[in-house]
């Protein structure tokens, strides 16, 4: 009921647009609207044999969208397995995993403009994608509303096995020339068994990106902290395992409170029950400091932090 909403007004710093709601922290109340996004729908577009374009709306889960897909004989997708949240909110911070990002398959992006009330198609280089990154999300957030995105998937299975521990996966789930759904299943066993499942414990997954620095910082840690995973993005820039570090200081499965450190991923924070989102907070500013003390990196956060507390800072 796109005209409806669009009618509608967003006020900036007040009201809340919300997916799965798996990436923010809330440290306080919202004290205007919560937009839920909520629309359905998986629509084919065109069909030129090789490939298939998607049209896949905003409130439908992401994980429900990829199993489609790979029902549908359609690849692409399988290394973004269970991935929580919905459809909606994947574009905004680029989701990623496992070598692969959303980007690679969005041919486009429908969204309203809450500022003209209209809906808006935006090209592939108009959104702006980086590691974890959109213009949704950096240049102009809550601008816009996330209606549907338009993917292009492949018949043809091309397998995505940059990253070792899926390869290794496959091997010990004896498949040695798997299809994408054998790929899809050993992520999903990756996931269930190094992430906290955010339906058994409050989690938004990784907290912090991998920083990206010059390659040449890169190696002088790398020589000075033996083990600190780094990887080549560019011609002079490298990305630094943000677990590790964490890790490396003594943090998993560290507890304050209700507010920790998962054990099984040093990336991850994780409330035991009853923390507050400034507690999950604090422990998180006390990892950035203690990590910028050891390496000199500032680690970035990755969830949205929102609520009254935080807008009134
Ligand atoms: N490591 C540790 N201690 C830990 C966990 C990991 O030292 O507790 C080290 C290991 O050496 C490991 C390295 O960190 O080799 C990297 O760990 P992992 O392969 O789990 O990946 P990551 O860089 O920590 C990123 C994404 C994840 C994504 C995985 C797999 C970011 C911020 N996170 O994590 O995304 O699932 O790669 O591709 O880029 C998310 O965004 O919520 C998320 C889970």
């Amino acid at each position: 009921d796109i005209a409806r909403l669009s009618g509608q007004s967003f006020v900036p710093d007040q009201d809340l647009m919300l997916g799965g709601g798996s990436n923010l922290l809330f440290v306080g109340n919202i004290p205007g609207t919560v937009f839920l996004n909520r629309i359905r729908g998986i629509h084919v577009v065109d069909d030129d044999g090789d490939t298939v374009l998607v049209d896949a709306y905003g409130g439908e889960s992401w994980h429900e969208f990829v199993l489609w897909s790979l029902r549908q004989g359609l690849s692409g997708l399988e290394n973004l397995s269970l991935i929580p949240g919905l459809v909606g909110a994947a574009p905004m911070q680029n989701i990623g995993a496992y070598g692969v990002e959303i980007s690679e398959f969005l041919e486009s992006v429908e969204a309203l403009d809450w500022r003209s009330g209209k809906t808006v198609r935006f090209s592939h280089p108009d959104c702006g994608f980086a590691y974890r990154d959109s213009m949704f999300k950096s240049v102009h957030p809550d601008r816009y509303l996330i209606l549907a995105c338009r993917l292009r998937l492949q018949r043809k299975f091309v397998p995505k096995l940059s990253y070792a521990g899926l390869r290794e996966e496959l091997n010990t789930m004896g498949v040695s020339v798997p299809d994408a759904g054998a790929v899809s299943q050993a992520v999903i066993n990756i996931r269930l068994r190094k992430l906290p499942n955010p339906e058994d414990i409050g989690n938004a997954g990784s907290f912090f990106k991998n920083p990206v620095i010059s390659k040449d910082q890169a190696e002088l840690l790398r020589a000075r902290h033996e083990g600190l995973p780094v990887h080549e993005t560019s011609k002079d820039q490298a990305k630094l395992s943000a677990a590790w570090m964490i890790d490396s200081c003594g943090f998993k499965g560290y507890r304050q409170g209700d507010a920790a450190v998962s054990d099984r991923h040093a990336l991850v924070l994780v409330n035991h029950g009853c923390a507050s989102g400034l507690q999950i907070l604090e422990l998180s500013q006390k990892i950035e400091s203690v990590v910028f003390e050891k390496f000199g990196v500032r680690l970035e956060r990755e969830p949205r932090v929102v609520g009254r507390t935080a807008m009134h800072r």
